[in-house]
């Protein structure tokens, strides 16, 4: 049993089940007080996917339908990334979603919660669950979604606009590659552009699936 820690500073290390399952994780995360953004969220929203995948995909965090149903990527997000996935011909069944930070940062404006980035320490605290996600998950390849995903795996140099659709090498798993995320793109100030960055999306996710055809 993971053990309930009232301090926010303890980390989400001690809170690691001895035998690390998804289930085991997603429980004891469920508890995690590791940083304070637990005291804004409702639930922590822990990860989801196949035990096993080729492909895992790292967001920022989640925002307000993630909060609420506790599933990664399943807002306008989401549903703009599984549209992207099917173009592409990946099988969101048979790849494991996640988040870098795991509980959902915002601050009111009017009746809305709006998202904010995490920070630097948010980002360090639930770094281990992730990590202990792709250690049962053991993708092939990781897939950062935005800068804030990108950076915290491949270093704060990092570029999304000059680097993407680029694998790379890393000790987490055999490679890392990174793409835009897909809310970049419901932000694209008009149609044209939003069109060109959803096809430019498309293009880096079938990229990868023809790289890893012969592992999906
Ligand atoms: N944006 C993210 O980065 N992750 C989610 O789960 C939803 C929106
Ligand atoms: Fe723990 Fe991560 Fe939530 Fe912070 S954001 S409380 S480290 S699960």
């Amino acid at each position: 049993m993971a053990t309930r820690k009232s301090s926010s500073t303890s980390s989400a290390a001690d809170l690691m089940p001895k035998q690390l399952t998804l289930p085991s994780l997603k429980a004891a995360a469920a508890d995690c007080k590791a940083c304070d953004l637990w005291k804004k969220g409702t639930q922590t929203v822990f990860g989801e996917g196949r035990r096993r995948s080729t492909i895992l995909f790292v967001g920022e965090q989640p925002g307000n339908e993630e909060d609420l149903t506790g599933k990664p990527f399943v807002g306008p997000a989401g549903r703009l990334f599984d549209e992207a996935l099917a173009a592409a011909g990946i099988d969101r069944k048979r790849t494991y979603v996640t988040n870098v930070v795991k509980h959902f940062k915002w601050e009111p404006r009017g009746k809305r919660r709006i998202h904010k980035k995490p920070n630097a320490i948010e980002i360090k605290a639930c770094r281990p669950w992730l990590e202990a996600e792709v250690a049962v998950v053991k993708p092939q390849v990781i897939v950062a979604l935005g800068a804030t995903a990108a950076q915290a795996l491949l270093g704060p140099q990092f570029r999304v606009t000059k680097q993407r659709g680029e694998f790379f090498e890393s000790t987490l798993a055999p490679y890392i590659m990174a793409t835009v995320h897909p809310s970049s793109i419901l932000r694209a100030p008009d149609d044209e552009t939003r069109r060109l960055e959803y096809r430019q999306f498309v293009a880096d996710l079938k990229k990868l699936a023809r790289v890893m055809s012969d592992k999906l």
